[in-house]
């Protein structure tokens, strides 16, 4: 990936995804969470803090080596044990109907297929398990849309692969997951940046 993107973007990704405001969604994203859990983009594992002791563990795919060093120290100072599994949430080292949650935080930005990647989350959950998921993308507003559709591209060069643009609760309910909880909101920056989607998605019994 070159310097910016190995030993740059994932410390800069850190110090964005700190927030304050970030830090209040992910504390409701992962109230809900417990059993075996697959965190799906680890990132540097900001949302260690705020995973429930109903959690029995948690499985961690991050491509990026200097996210994971990053997580190593919220993983030994958290109480819930993790374990880097994989590398890539397109193809995922996992037992079939395995987990009882996948969680992504704004994730499903960046992974290049993210079909496949949601093909993915419905194999490796156990049927009647969840998809829990904060993510930013497209915007309902046309004025937003048309501007997240033009910086999309730089935003893709200058942010690892994210794109500002994906339709994130179509996506969703078109993998075989059903969509069982949806919010919708912006948060404070500026709106091609801020549009949210938090849910939930449950792979229905067999
Ligand atoms: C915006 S960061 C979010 C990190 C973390 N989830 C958080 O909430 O802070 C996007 C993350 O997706 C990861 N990522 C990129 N491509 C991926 C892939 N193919 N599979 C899994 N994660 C990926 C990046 O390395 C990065 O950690």
């Amino acid at each position: 990936m070159g310097i910016y993107g190995d030993r740059i973007l994932p410390r800069l990704m850190d110090r964005v995804m700190r927030n304050p405001e970030f830090g209040r969604i992910r504390a409701r994203v992962a109230a809900g969470l417990r059993g075996d859990v697959l965190e799906v983009g680890f990132g540097s594992g900001l949302n260690v803090r705020y995973y429930p002791a109903t959690i029995t563990r948690v499985l961690a795919v991050e491509p990026a080596a200097l996210g994971r060093e990053l997580a190593q120290r919220r993983i030994d100072a958290g109480t819930v044990p993790v374990e880097f599994v994989g590398l890539d949430g397109q193809s995922l080292p996992v037992p079939d109907e395995s987990v009882d949650h996948v969680l992504t935080t704004w994730t499903l930005c960046t992974i290049p297929d993210v079909r496949r990647a949601l093909t993915e989350v419905r194999r490796v959950l156990r049927p009647g398990g969840t998809l829990v998921f904060v993510e930013h993308g497209r915007s309902p507003e046309p004025r937003v849309s048309r501007w997240q559709d033009r910086l999309t591209p730089i935003q893709r060069r200058v942010a690892g692969g994210c794109h500002l643009n994906r339709p994130i609760a179509e996506l969703v309910g078109s993998s075989g997951l059903d969509l069982t909880g949806l919010t919708n909101y912006y948060v404070q920056s500026p709106k091609p940046f801020g549009y949210m989607y938090e849910g939930v998605a449950t792979k229905p019994a067999a």
